[in-house]
């Protein structure tokens, strides 16, 4: 059977670091609450000059040197982003320019932290059905530049970096089994950034009210993302007639260490089966699934014919899993 198999990962982070310690300067909080609330110690923050593209081209190259291929080999690239370098072109697009994709079909997808599950399934869908063999997907963000530094709610939980895998499409028994995806835009309001857009355009007032910024109740978000996890998890098991005692690894959206903790809890999964990088690079949205499993595959915890669950949570509500056989 046609399936799309992973035949590369990279990762990338930009070198400035964050500590809480440095956070207790900028708002009211501190290392204790942070660590105890979300798990985090610290994260990384993009260069002044550093936008999204120059972090997923870093990403990209790593991955297409594991997978072995030339940058003309690919055929189709997906950036699941929320902080892309512009309104338009599309970062895929500039990313494709730069890597010297030429052959390659670029767009962005925009569904937050679960972009990245998103983008992976669009090109899981055009490689089994025959359009396209060889797909570079990407998560990656900037978040330093969409977030109040005022803000003790936000700036405590988000960081920069970027994630890449090479998709090729392989006859065989192993590959991404099955995705899931779901929207719930009814609470769509949780988790946004309000202007700048065609709603409430830019303007000094705008600016001012700091509507340029990332909105979130994080309380209510938690719930959700606890319930809707577990949900997304054990779809993907089902579907895939396993049981969670078939899981070898679970690949979680790094949001808070307290939602992971909850939902492999619920499952009865051991959170020793769980990759968790959160502490060193905080929520990063879209890159954070394939930063950590690029952190796995490398270091050796992926093994061939391992079970793996990527799962996802973010605005929109959007919320994925994956079921991968490596
Ligand atoms: N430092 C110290 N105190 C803080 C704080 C900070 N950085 N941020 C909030 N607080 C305070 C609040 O003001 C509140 O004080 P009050 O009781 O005097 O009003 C108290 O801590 C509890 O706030 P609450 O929001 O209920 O805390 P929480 O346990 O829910 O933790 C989050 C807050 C944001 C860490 C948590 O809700 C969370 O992680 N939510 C999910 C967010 C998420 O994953 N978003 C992305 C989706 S991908």
């Amino acid at each position: 059977m046609l399936r799309s198999r992973i035949i590369g990962t990279g990762a990338y982070a930009p070198s400035k670091v964050l500590t809480n310690f440095d956070l207790e300067k900028l708002v009211d909080t501190s290392d204790e609450w942070i660590m105890e609330r979300t798990g985090i110690r610290e994260r990384r923050i993009a260069a002044e000059d550093e936008a999204t593209s120059d972090l997923s081209i870093k990403a990209a190259n790593n991955a297409i040197k594991m997978a072995g291929i030339k940058p003309e080999d690919i055929d189709l690239i997906i950036v699941g982003t929320v902080t892309p370098d512009m309104f338009f072109p599309s970062t895929a697009s500039i990313v494709q320019g730069k890597i010297g994709a030429k052959n390659a079909v670029a767009f962005d997808i925009s569904a937050a932290c679960s972009g990245f599950i998103y983008a992976m399934s669009i090109a899981d869908q055009f490689i089994r059905n025959g359009t396209y063999k060889t797909a570079l997907v990407i998560g990656a963000e900037v978040l330093s530049k969409i977030i109040d530094w005022s803000d003790r709610n936000t700036c405590v939980i988000f960081g920069d970096g970027a994630g890449a895998v090479i998709l090729r499409g392989d006859n065989g028994k192993s590959g991404i089994l099955s995705t899931h995806l779901h929207t719930d835009g009814s609470m769509w309001d949780l988790l946004y950034i309000p202007g700048g857009g065609s709603r409430y355009p830019v303007s000094h007032q705008m600016i001012d009210d700091k509507l340029i910024y990332m909105k979130m109740k994080g309380n209510e978000t938690f719930k959700v993302a606890v319930k809707s996890l577990e949900a997304v998890i054990l779809e993907a098991i089902e579907h895939n007639k396993m049981k969670p005692s078939d899981v070898n690894w679970i690949i979680p959206h790094q949001a808070n260490l307290r939602i992971i903790q909850a939902v492999v809890k619920r499952l009865d999964i051991p959170i020793e089966r769980v990759v968790l990088n959160i502490e060193r690079y905080g929520n990063t949205s879209a890159a954070s699934v394939p930063m950590a499993l690029d952190e796995a595959v490398r270091d050796g915890r992926v093994k061939k014919d391992d079970v793996i669950i990527f799962e996802a949570f973010g605005a929109g509500l959007t919320w994925a899993s994956a079921l991968i056989r490596w």
